[in-house]
């Protein structure tokens, strides 16, 4: 067979060990893999790159995509699904694998059902689909949070500061209530629950005192103060309809200031948490995604998408990961309102 594989939004670490462990059980089998370049402008553009043994060497530990990755979308450019098809059958592929988050496989669903042999692989930091346990990607990003916030506790330790740290996750909480748990943050914000300024200035004056004098919030970039109105970097949308989320914490950081008197600093991570090598856990996830999102090509589940399911790897329809966001499950916020103040 010849496969086509290609990765597609934001990148995250975990997707090359997916590309590897494609191309080496492929390989064993007898079967070509083709590298689409930057997610669905690849195959509008017919940017391919052979990927052999060679190409996939050295890459499990390493960050990002081989590949390159974009935020287009062929259903949003003037004629791209009918050269997305035409480009499918001029280079031979008999199937693809997109490997993405939301709106990378909600095109997969959607090329799935015109008839193309597609199939997906979830990947997001921000562990935000629905249809698996965990994305690839989330493990290292709460392992990097984590690790930040050690570091500021020492320092907000050392000046009596209340340190603001915003984190990424769009409209869902797992990073910041993952990191914040695991960092032992003194308040968590996230986005499914509008932010109450009061209730977080008294947790702080409380915590300080019982004679605590420092404080880490853990904010989520979605978060806002009513439902609905959120802190942006700009107006402008992407392909996929997405605005770029950020600044809340620096608003919350000053109006804290503010209401309690205390001196406060905010940190906005950023890219960092998407950036360098993946954890053990997401070059195993991504490996395990990868040989069975090569299995389903073998099997012709075309519209199906690899999954973790408890300990186990199983494949559920692609629309079941596209159609609702998966937000934060409250009983794990609940967990971690017990340890605020
Ligand atoms: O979806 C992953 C993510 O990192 C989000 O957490 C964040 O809001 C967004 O992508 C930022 O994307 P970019 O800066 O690449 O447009």
């Amino acid at each position: 067979m010849k496969i086509g594989i290609l990765t597609g939004g934001g990148d995250c670490p975990g997707l090359n060990p997916v590309i590897r462990a494609v191309v080496r059980k492929a390989i064993l089998q007898g079967d070509e893999v083709i590298g689409l370049r930057n997610g669905w402008k690849g195959l509008m553009g017919k940017q391919t790159m052979l990927l052999t043994l060679d190409s996939v060497s050295g890459i499990l530990h390493r960050g990002g995509t081989i590949l390159g990755t974009s935020r287009t979308n062929p259903y949003k450019t003037e004629g791209g699904v009918e050269t997305v098809k035409k480009n499918f059958k001029e280079l031979g592929l008999d199937a693809l694998i997109a490997i993405g988050g939301e709106d990378t496989l909600g095109v997969a669903t959607k090329l799935a059902e015109e008839g193309l042999i597609v199939v997906g692989a979830p990947k997001t930091i921000d562990n935000d689909l629905n249809a698996t346990d965990f994305t690839f990607g989330f493990d290292t990003a709460v392992n990097i949070v984590t690790e930040c916030i050690d570091r500021l506790h020492t320092t907000a330790e050392s000046h009596n500061r209340v340190m603001v740290v915003e984190v990424m996750g769009r409209h869902a909480g797992w990073i910041a209530a993952y990191s914040g748990i695991a960092g032992g943050a003194d308040y968590i914000l996230i986005p499914e629950i509008p932010i109450d300024l009061g209730q977080v200035c008294e947790s702080i004056k409380k915590r300080h005192n019982r004679g605590k004098n420092f404080s880490i919030v853990v904010v989520s970039e979605g978060a806002s103060f009513n439902e609905g109105y959120l802190a942006l970097q700009d107006q402008d949308l992407d392909e996929f309809g997405h605005v770029r989320l950020g600044g809340i914490g620096n608003k919350l950081g000053e109006l804290i200031e503010e209401k309690t008197g205390f001196e406060t600093r905010v940190t906005v991570l950023g890219h960092i948490q998407r950036g360098g090598t993946p954890t053990a856990f997401d070059r195993v996830l991504g490996t395990r995604f990868g040989v069975k999102v090569y299995d389903l090509v073998k099997e012709g589940k075309s519209g199906r998408m690899v999954s973790l399911k408890g300990t186990d790897i199983v494949d559920v329809p692609l629309i079941e990961a596209t159609g609702k966001l998966k937000t934060l499950d409250m009983k794990l916020y609940d967990i971690a309102k017990i340890f605020f103040g």
